[in-house]
Protein backbone atom coordinates (compact mmCIF):
# COMPACT_ATOMS: atom_id res chain seq x y z
CA UNK A 1 0.00 0.00 0.00
CA UNK A 2 1.48 3.56 -1.30
CA UNK A 3 1.39 5.88 2.05
CA UNK A 4 2.27 9.54 0.76
CA UNK A 5 5.63 10.43 1.70
CA UNK A 6 6.15 6.63 2.63
CA UNK A 7 6.95 4.85 0.08
CA UNK A 8 5.75 1.20 -0.85
CA UNK A 9 5.06 -0.72 2.65
CA UNK A 10 6.24 -3.88 2.53
CA UNK A 11 4.01 -6.88 3.27
CA UNK A 12 5.37 -9.01 6.05
CA UNK A 13 6.17 -12.29 5.11
CA UNK A 14 6.83 -15.26 7.52
CA UNK A 15 7.82 -18.80 7.12
CA UNK A 16 6.13 -21.42 8.91
CA UNK A 17 8.58 -24.82 8.76
CA UNK A 18 6.77 -27.72 9.81
CA UNK A 19 7.90 -31.38 10.40
CA UNK A 20 5.24 -33.12 8.85
CA UNK A 21 1.30 -32.91 7.87
CA UNK A 22 0.94 -36.71 8.73
CA UNK A 23 -1.39 -36.35 11.79
CA UNK A 24 -4.61 -34.63 11.15
CA UNK A 25 -4.20 -31.80 13.83
CA UNK A 26 -1.13 -30.19 11.85
CA UNK A 27 -3.35 -29.56 8.44
CA UNK A 28 -5.21 -27.43 11.06
CA UNK A 29 -2.51 -25.81 12.45
CA UNK A 30 -1.65 -24.75 9.21
CA UNK A 31 -4.78 -23.49 7.72
CA UNK A 32 -5.42 -21.61 10.74
CA UNK A 33 -2.29 -20.00 11.46
CA UNK A 34 -2.17 -19.08 8.17
CA UNK A 35 -5.97 -17.67 7.91
CA UNK A 36 -5.24 -15.17 11.14
CA UNK A 37 -1.79 -13.85 9.46
CA UNK A 38 -3.85 -13.23 6.58
CA UNK A 39 -6.11 -11.24 7.94
CA UNK A 40 -3.34 -9.35 9.96
CA UNK A 41 -2.27 -8.68 6.22
CA UNK A 42 0.73 -11.14 6.21
CA UNK A 43 1.84 -13.55 3.65
CA UNK A 44 2.57 -17.07 5.28
CA UNK A 45 5.27 -19.58 2.97
CA UNK A 46 4.68 -22.68 4.27
CA UNK A 47 6.85 -25.89 4.31
CA UNK A 48 7.10 -29.29 5.16
CA UNK A 49 9.47 -31.56 5.71
CA UNK A 50 8.30 -35.03 5.81
CA UNK A 51 9.85 -36.31 8.97
CA UNK A 52 13.49 -35.96 7.97
CA UNK A 53 16.01 -33.27 9.42
CA UNK A 54 17.90 -32.33 6.58
CA UNK A 55 15.00 -31.70 4.37
CA UNK A 56 13.68 -29.22 6.99
CA UNK A 57 16.81 -27.14 7.30
CA UNK A 58 17.38 -27.03 3.56
CA UNK A 59 13.52 -26.00 3.89
CA UNK A 60 14.25 -23.60 6.69
CA UNK A 61 17.41 -21.92 4.42
CA UNK A 62 15.11 -21.45 1.57
CA UNK A 63 12.74 -19.73 3.32
CA UNK A 64 14.99 -17.60 4.91
CA UNK A 65 16.42 -16.64 1.50
CA UNK A 66 12.78 -15.63 0.65
CA UNK A 67 13.04 -12.92 2.44
CA UNK A 68 11.05 -13.40 5.65
CA UNK A 69 10.47 -11.40 8.50
CA UNK A 70 9.65 -14.27 11.12
CA UNK A 71 10.88 -18.13 11.22
CA UNK A 72 7.69 -20.33 12.78
CA UNK A 73 9.31 -23.67 13.61
CA UNK A 74 8.04 -27.43 14.13
CA UNK A 75 10.99 -29.08 14.45
CA UNK A 76 11.43 -32.81 13.25
CA UNK A 77 14.29 -32.84 15.88
CA UNK A 78 14.37 -30.92 18.86
CA UNK A 79 18.04 -31.16 19.11
CA UNK A 80 19.36 -30.54 15.18
CA UNK A 81 16.59 -28.15 14.28
CA UNK A 82 18.88 -25.84 16.82
CA UNK A 83 21.05 -25.34 13.40
CA UNK A 84 17.64 -23.77 12.04
CA UNK A 85 17.81 -21.28 14.92
CA UNK A 86 21.23 -20.11 14.68
CA UNK A 87 20.85 -19.21 10.81
CA UNK A 88 17.96 -17.64 10.71
CA UNK A 89 19.99 -15.26 13.97
CA UNK A 90 22.42 -15.24 10.79
CA UNK A 91 20.17 -13.49 8.31
CA UNK A 92 18.63 -11.37 11.86
CA UNK A 93 15.52 -13.27 12.03
CA UNK A 94 13.33 -14.23 15.28
CA UNK A 95 12.42 -17.78 15.25
CA UNK A 96 9.10 -19.37 17.50
CA UNK A 97 9.52 -22.69 18.19
CA UNK A 98 5.43 -24.17 17.42
CA UNK A 99 4.21 -26.90 19.59
CA UNK A 100 7.80 -28.38 20.08
CA UNK A 101 10.43 -26.96 21.56
CA UNK A 102 13.69 -26.72 20.01
CA UNK A 103 16.72 -27.92 22.42
CA UNK A 104 20.42 -26.07 23.53
CA UNK A 105 19.45 -23.23 21.41
CA UNK A 106 18.81 -19.37 21.87
CA UNK A 107 15.01 -19.92 20.44
CA UNK A 108 13.18 -16.73 20.80
CA UNK A 109 9.79 -17.68 22.28
CA UNK A 110 8.24 -21.49 22.65
CA UNK A 111 4.16 -21.18 22.27
CA UNK A 112 2.96 -24.89 22.94
CA UNK A 113 0.25 -26.71 25.31
CA UNK A 114 1.41 -27.71 29.05
CA UNK A 115 2.76 -31.11 27.55
CA UNK A 116 3.99 -32.77 30.97
CA UNK A 117 0.27 -32.04 32.39
CA UNK A 118 -1.01 -33.93 29.15
CA UNK A 119 1.27 -36.87 30.32
CA UNK A 120 -0.02 -36.91 33.52
CA UNK A 121 -3.72 -36.67 32.56
CA UNK A 122 -3.61 -39.14 29.85
CA UNK A 123 -1.94 -41.59 32.70
CA UNK A 124 -4.08 -40.36 35.38
CA UNK A 125 -6.98 -41.10 33.58
CA UNK A 126 -6.27 -44.51 33.10
CA UNK A 127 -4.85 -45.20 36.52
CA UNK A 128 -7.81 -44.30 37.69
CA UNK A 129 -9.54 -46.74 36.10
CA UNK A 130 -7.08 -49.75 35.84
CA UNK A 131 -5.65 -49.81 39.66
CA UNK A 132 -3.95 -52.38 39.39
CA UNK A 133 -2.70 -54.77 36.06
CA UNK A 134 -0.25 -54.54 33.49
CA UNK A 135 0.49 -51.04 31.94
CA UNK A 136 2.37 -50.83 28.20
CA UNK A 137 3.66 -46.93 27.67
CA UNK A 138 4.19 -46.02 24.04
CA UNK A 139 6.25 -43.20 23.44
CA UNK A 140 6.14 -41.08 20.08
CA UNK A 141 9.28 -39.86 18.12
CA UNK A 142 12.20 -40.55 20.49
CA UNK A 143 13.75 -37.30 18.48
CA UNK A 144 10.67 -35.28 19.50
CA UNK A 145 10.70 -32.87 22.66
CA UNK A 146 6.94 -33.41 23.48
CA UNK A 147 7.77 -37.25 23.71
CA UNK A 148 9.97 -36.92 26.39
CA UNK A 149 7.77 -34.29 28.48
CA UNK A 150 4.40 -37.08 27.58
CA UNK A 151 6.55 -39.42 29.12
CA UNK A 152 7.76 -37.35 32.08
CA UNK A 153 4.48 -36.53 32.61
CA UNK A 154 3.02 -40.02 32.69
CA UNK A 155 5.69 -41.28 34.64
CA UNK A 156 5.00 -38.61 37.39
CA UNK A 157 1.99 -40.72 37.93
CA UNK A 158 2.57 -44.18 37.37
CA UNK A 159 5.90 -44.55 39.60
CA UNK A 160 4.55 -44.25 42.93
CA UNK A 161 1.71 -47.12 41.77
CA UNK A 162 4.82 -48.98 40.49
CA UNK A 163 6.61 -48.65 43.57
CA UNK A 164 4.04 -49.62 45.73
CA UNK A 165 3.85 -53.29 43.26
CA UNK A 166 0.19 -51.88 41.96
CA UNK A 167 0.81 -51.78 38.87
CA UNK A 168 3.77 -52.64 36.50
CA UNK A 169 4.86 -51.59 33.31
CA UNK A 170 5.37 -54.47 31.41
CA UNK A 171 7.49 -52.49 28.36
CA UNK A 172 7.98 -49.45 27.15
CA UNK A 173 9.32 -48.51 23.95
CA UNK A 174 8.93 -45.41 21.69
CA UNK A 175 7.40 -45.11 18.14
CA UNK A 176 10.02 -44.00 15.94
CA UNK A 177 8.61 -40.43 13.73
CA UNK A 178 5.32 -41.29 15.67
CA UNK A 179 4.64 -43.63 13.44
CA UNK A 180 0.80 -46.12 13.95
CA UNK A 181 2.55 -49.47 12.76
CA UNK A 182 5.50 -48.91 15.08
CA UNK A 183 2.93 -48.60 18.42
CA UNK A 184 1.10 -51.77 16.34
CA UNK A 185 3.86 -54.10 16.30
CA UNK A 186 5.14 -53.10 20.16
CA UNK A 187 1.32 -53.91 21.21
CA UNK A 188 1.97 -57.29 19.57
CA UNK A 189 5.05 -57.74 21.33
CA UNK A 190 3.97 -57.13 24.43
CA UNK A 191 0.81 -58.72 24.62
CA UNK A 192 2.58 -62.12 22.97
CA UNK A 193 5.47 -61.60 25.97
CA UNK A 194 2.56 -61.30 28.36
CA UNK A 195 -0.16 -63.78 26.79
CA UNK A 196 -2.46 -61.13 26.50
CA UNK A 197 -2.34 -59.85 30.14
CA UNK A 198 -2.63 -55.85 29.42
CA UNK A 199 -4.99 -53.95 31.19
CA UNK A 200 -4.08 -50.69 29.96
CA UNK A 201 -2.05 -49.21 27.14
CA UNK A 202 -0.95 -45.44 27.82
CA UNK A 203 -0.15 -44.19 23.91
CA UNK A 204 0.69 -40.84 23.69
CA UNK A 205 -1.28 -39.58 20.84
CA UNK A 206 -3.86 -40.43 18.77
CA UNK A 207 -2.32 -42.21 16.01
CA UNK A 208 -0.02 -44.73 18.09
CA UNK A 209 -3.29 -45.41 19.96
CA UNK A 210 -4.84 -46.20 16.65
CA UNK A 211 -1.99 -48.41 15.93
CA UNK A 212 -2.35 -50.30 19.35
CA UNK A 213 -6.24 -50.39 19.15
CA UNK A 214 -5.49 -52.61 15.95
CA UNK A 215 -3.09 -54.64 17.38
CA UNK A 216 -5.80 -55.13 19.87
CA UNK A 217 -8.67 -56.38 17.60
CA UNK A 218 -6.09 -59.14 16.28
CA UNK A 219 -6.68 -60.75 19.51
CA UNK A 220 -10.61 -59.71 20.46
CA UNK A 221 -9.06 -57.38 22.83
CA UNK A 222 -10.38 -54.59 21.21
CA UNK A 223 -12.64 -52.65 24.12
CA UNK A 224 -11.48 -54.40 26.95
CA UNK A 225 -8.12 -52.68 27.62
CA UNK A 226 -8.28 -48.87 28.42
CA UNK A 227 -5.84 -47.14 25.55
CA UNK A 228 -5.60 -43.55 26.04
CA UNK A 229 -4.43 -40.59 23.15
CA UNK A 230 -3.88 -37.23 22.33
CA UNK A 231 -5.36 -35.20 19.31
CA UNK A 232 -8.76 -35.72 19.11
CA UNK A 233 -8.42 -37.01 15.66
CA UNK A 234 -12.11 -37.69 13.91
CA UNK A 235 -10.79 -41.66 13.97
CA UNK A 236 -9.98 -41.48 17.88
CA UNK A 237 -13.53 -39.52 18.66
CA UNK A 238 -15.20 -42.79 16.55
CA UNK A 239 -13.07 -45.18 18.61
CA UNK A 240 -13.65 -43.13 21.53
CA UNK A 241 -18.09 -42.97 20.93
CA UNK A 242 -17.34 -46.63 19.66
CA UNK A 243 -15.76 -47.91 22.56
CA UNK A 244 -12.36 -49.07 21.47
CA UNK A 245 -10.20 -45.92 23.20
CA UNK A 246 -11.05 -45.21 26.23
CA UNK A 247 -9.60 -40.82 26.41
CA UNK A 248 -7.63 -38.63 24.37
CA UNK A 249 -6.54 -35.08 24.78
CA UNK A 250 -8.08 -31.97 23.14
CA UNK A 251 -5.96 -29.55 22.88
CA UNK A 252 -7.63 -26.75 20.89
CA UNK A 253 -5.71 -25.87 17.88
CA UNK A 254 -7.27 -22.61 17.21
CA UNK A 255 -6.15 -20.37 20.16
CA UNK A 256 -2.69 -21.71 19.65
CA UNK A 257 -2.38 -21.02 15.99
CA UNK A 258 -4.22 -17.98 15.82
CA UNK A 259 -2.03 -16.72 18.76
CA UNK A 260 0.98 -17.95 17.05
CA UNK A 261 0.50 -16.07 14.20
CA UNK A 262 -0.18 -12.92 16.32
CA UNK A 263 2.91 -13.07 17.75
CA UNK A 264 4.85 -13.58 14.82
CA UNK A 265 3.00 -10.26 13.06
CA UNK A 266 4.32 -8.63 16.25
CA UNK A 267 7.75 -9.72 16.25
CA UNK A 268 7.98 -8.56 12.45
CA UNK A 269 6.76 -5.52 13.31
CA UNK A 270 9.83 -5.29 15.58
CA UNK A 271 7.45 -5.45 18.66
CA UNK A 272 9.15 -6.84 22.18
CA UNK A 273 7.07 -9.73 23.30
CA UNK A 274 6.09 -10.16 27.01
CA UNK A 275 5.74 -13.39 28.18
CA UNK A 276 4.74 -14.12 31.87
CA UNK A 277 5.74 -17.97 31.15
CA UNK A 278 9.66 -19.54 30.88
CA UNK A 279 10.57 -23.25 30.12
CA UNK A 280 14.62 -24.38 30.50
CA UNK A 281 15.42 -25.38 26.46
CA UNK A 282 18.99 -26.97 28.32
CA UNK A 283 20.97 -23.22 27.26
CA UNK A 284 18.74 -20.81 28.94
CA UNK A 285 15.28 -19.80 30.24
CA UNK A 286 12.74 -19.45 26.79
CA UNK A 287 9.79 -17.15 27.00
CA UNK A 288 7.03 -19.41 26.65
CA UNK A 289 3.33 -19.49 25.79
CA UNK A 290 1.81 -22.64 27.15
CA UNK A 291 -2.22 -23.27 26.49
CA UNK A 292 -3.93 -25.60 28.67
CA UNK A 293 -5.14 -29.40 27.09
CA UNK A 294 -8.66 -31.14 28.12
CA UNK A 295 -9.06 -34.13 29.14
CA UNK A 296 -11.79 -36.12 26.53
CA UNK A 297 -14.14 -39.02 26.89
CA UNK A 298 -16.96 -40.13 26.21
CA UNK A 299 -19.01 -38.15 28.38
CA UNK A 300 -17.67 -34.59 26.96
CA UNK A 301 -16.68 -35.25 23.57
CA UNK A 302 -20.15 -33.49 23.05
CA UNK A 303 -19.21 -30.59 24.95
CA UNK A 304 -15.84 -30.25 24.51
CA UNK A 305 -14.86 -31.02 21.19
CA UNK A 306 -17.72 -31.35 18.71
CA UNK A 307 -19.45 -27.68 21.05
CA UNK A 308 -15.81 -25.74 19.26
CA UNK A 309 -16.48 -27.34 16.46
CA UNK A 310 -13.45 -28.97 16.04
CA UNK A 311 -15.10 -32.29 14.92
CA UNK A 312 -18.33 -32.72 13.18
CA UNK A 313 -21.04 -34.47 15.59
CA UNK A 314 -21.82 -36.54 12.51
CA UNK A 315 -18.75 -37.73 11.30
CA UNK A 316 -17.99 -38.55 14.52
CA UNK A 317 -21.59 -40.82 15.36
CA UNK A 318 -21.05 -42.26 11.49
CA UNK A 319 -20.68 -45.51 12.31
CA UNK A 320 -22.63 -45.30 15.48
CA UNK A 321 -26.05 -44.15 13.57
CA UNK A 322 -25.70 -46.82 10.69
CA UNK A 323 -25.41 -49.47 13.70
CA UNK A 324 -28.58 -48.14 14.93
CA UNK A 325 -30.47 -48.39 11.77
C1 LIG B 1 2.35 -33.18 19.05
C2 LIG B 1 1.16 -34.10 18.95
C3 LIG B 1 1.26 -34.94 17.68
C4 LIG B 1 2.64 -35.58 17.55
C5 LIG B 1 2.81 -36.26 16.22
C6 LIG B 1 3.62 -33.97 18.96
O1 LIG B 1 4.73 -33.15 19.06
O2 LIG B 1 2.30 -32.43 20.24
O3 LIG B 1 -0.03 -33.34 18.95
O4 LIG B 1 0.30 -35.96 17.68
O5 LIG B 1 3.65 -34.61 17.70
O6 LIG B 1 2.83 -35.36 15.17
Amino acid sequence: MAIPGHGVEKKIRIGLSLDTLKEERWQRDRDMFVARAKELGAEVLVQAANNNDAIQYNQAENLLSQNIDVLVVVPHNGVSAGSIVEAAHKAGKKVIAYDRLIENSDVDLYMSFDNFEIGRMQAGYLLNRAKSGNYLLIGGAPTDHNAKLYRDGQMAVLKPAVEKGIIKIVADPWARDWQPTEALKHTENALSRTGNNIQAIVASNDGTAGGAISALKQQNLEGKVLVSGQDADLAACQRIVEGSQTMTIYKPIKLLAQRAAEVAVALAKGEKIISTQSVNNGKSQIPSVLIKAIAVDKSNLDETVIRDGYQIKDAVYKNLASQIK
